[in-house]
């Protein structure tokens, strides 16, 4: 069965430099990022960015923590190369967040922002199995996802850009999210709900949770 992940991110590979013109920039998500950051206490912590894009997360804990050792995965070439040029000093891993084996050791925390839309349920089980393997017991996740979308809010599956480039999404409100990182043994700690940029192609509500590794 063809893997319908890999369309999405032939489709991220092929318009990275653009998506990191668009939101590597933006100061909307500062707040959110800022309850991973207040979690570190500008410990020397291994921090994990997965999804991780051209690094919007990874810039921030790396401006915020200057001494967290931060692991950037994605499974597109192209976006890492984005991280490299515009992160400093962060390690870059090409890798599908549905297996993580290939990741060494333990991380202090992690993020998983603007990923989880991209998985079905047996995906983002998956995802969220290979995180709570990856944290220590008690570490905090912080992660952001699309909710609904404007227009259609029952809007799931299949979905073209105006490029004609094909994305698979998956969208999940507060109550979902919160029972899928449950049952991978995560703690909720809060939620909330906001919307999406100014600049976003498409509008949106979020969700955005913090929890801890039970
Ligand atoms: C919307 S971007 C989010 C990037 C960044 N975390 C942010 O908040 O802006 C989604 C990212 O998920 C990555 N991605 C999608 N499927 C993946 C997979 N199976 N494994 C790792 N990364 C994946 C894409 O390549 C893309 O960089």
């Amino acid at each position: 069965m063809p893997d319908y992940n890999a369309t999405s991110v032939a489709t991220f590979d092929k318009n990275a430099a653009r998506y990191a013109d668009k939101y590597f920039a933006l100061r909307d998500y500062d707040a959110c990022y800022a309850l991973i950051t207040t979690e570190l206490q500008g410990r020397p912590a291994r921090f994990l960015d997965l999804a991780c894009g051209p690094g919007n997360v990874a810039a921030y804990v790396r401006a915020q923590c200057p001494a967290a050792q931060i692991l950037c995965v994605d499974r597109s070439a192209q976006m890492l190369e984005q991280a490299r040029q515009r992160v400093p000093e962060v390690e870059l891993l090409q890798a599908d967040c549905r297996d993580l084996s290939a990741v060494p050791g333990r991380f202090d925390a992690a993020a998983f922002c603007f990923g989880l839309s991209y998985f079905d349920d047996a995906d983002a089980a998956l995802v969220l199995a290979a995180l709570q393997r990856l944290l220590r017991p008690g570490a905090p996740l912080l992660l952001a996802t699309v909710a609904t979308v404007a227009g259609d809010p029952a809007l799931s599956g299949e979905q073209q850009t105006a490029a004609g480039d094909k994305v698979y999404s998956f969208y999940r409100e507060q109550d979902q999210i919160v029972a899928l990182m449950a049952a991978a043994g995560f703690e909720l700690m809060q939620a909330s709900r906001i919307a999406s940029p100014a600049n976003a192609s498409v509008a949106s509500t979020d969700v955005v949770v913090l929890a801890r590794r039970r």
